[in-house]
């Protein structure tokens, strides 16, 4: 598979950790950012993982870029790709090139607060929980079949910091699992839904902030 991050790459180096440790079976080919200097690129090249650097300004509009983003994806025979912090619109030349096969995590607990600045607009709406969306790309914005999610409380006492940091640890497990069950087969995309195990999910597999050992509806899983 290909990661496609644009920051940080903590989800990344989630993924890279369990791979390594032998806990997720996929084999991570390719990492692409639209940012040179994306910390992303180092973490892949620490692990001795391909990497190109696909920037937009060097390219005459989203489509031609899009379009250097699919010939990377196919020329690296890449199955399946991840978004992992991308913080760019994939467009068609991309979506089409891997229907139902690519994958996105975002921080809310979608369909709620799609977009940018989720951690402010939970503060400001004084919402009591928050969280992080696994979730099938298509075209509609932060809106394709959601597979798991992880959910946490919000505090009076949290800010911005206090929740990105609690959201962004159950990430770095929520993400791997999601990413298992897809390299096992047993999570497709059919018929703009979400399948588990051979069943269409009604909604999300919801998880609590404790790990995936705790999940917060009754639809459990079985072991992986
Ligand atoms: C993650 O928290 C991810 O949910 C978010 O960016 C962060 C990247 O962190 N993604 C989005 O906001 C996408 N809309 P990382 O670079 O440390 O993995």
């Amino acid at each position: 598979m290909a990661v496609l991050a644009s920051g940080n790459g903590s989800n990344l180096q989630a993924i890279i950790d369990r791979v390594k440790s032998g806990t997720l079976a996929v084999n991570v080919a390719l990492v692409i950012s639209d940012q040179p200097r994306a910390r992303a690129l180092e973490r892949a090249r620490a692990a001795r993982i391909e990497t190109r650097l696909i920037s937009p300004v060097d390219f005459s509009g989203p489509e031609d870029w899009n379009e250097a983003i699919s010939s990377a994806l196919t020329d690296a025979r890449i199955d399946f790709v991840v978004l992992a912090g991308f913080m760019r619109i994939i467009g068609t030349a991309v979506l089409d090139a891997f229907p139902g096969r690519i994958l996105n995590i975002h921080p809310s607990i979608l369909p709620k607060y799609p977009g940018l600045d989720t951690y402010a607009r939970v503060l400001a709406a004084g919402d009591k929980e928050h969280g992080t969306s696994v979730h099938f790309v298509t075209e509609q914005l932060d809106g394709g079949p959601l597979i798991a999610q992880a959910v946490i409380p919000v505090s009076k006492a949290d800010d911005e910091q206090s929740l990105r940091t609690r959201i962004q640890a159950t990430e770095h497990w929520l993400y791997p699992l999601v990413l298992g069950w897809i390299a096992s087969g047993r999570v497709v995309m059919r018929e703009s839904a979400t399948w588990l195990d051979g069943k269409r999910l009604a909604e999300p597999l919801r998880f609590t902030e404790d790990g995936p050992d705790t999940p917060a509806t009754a639809v459990r899983p079985a072991a992986t």
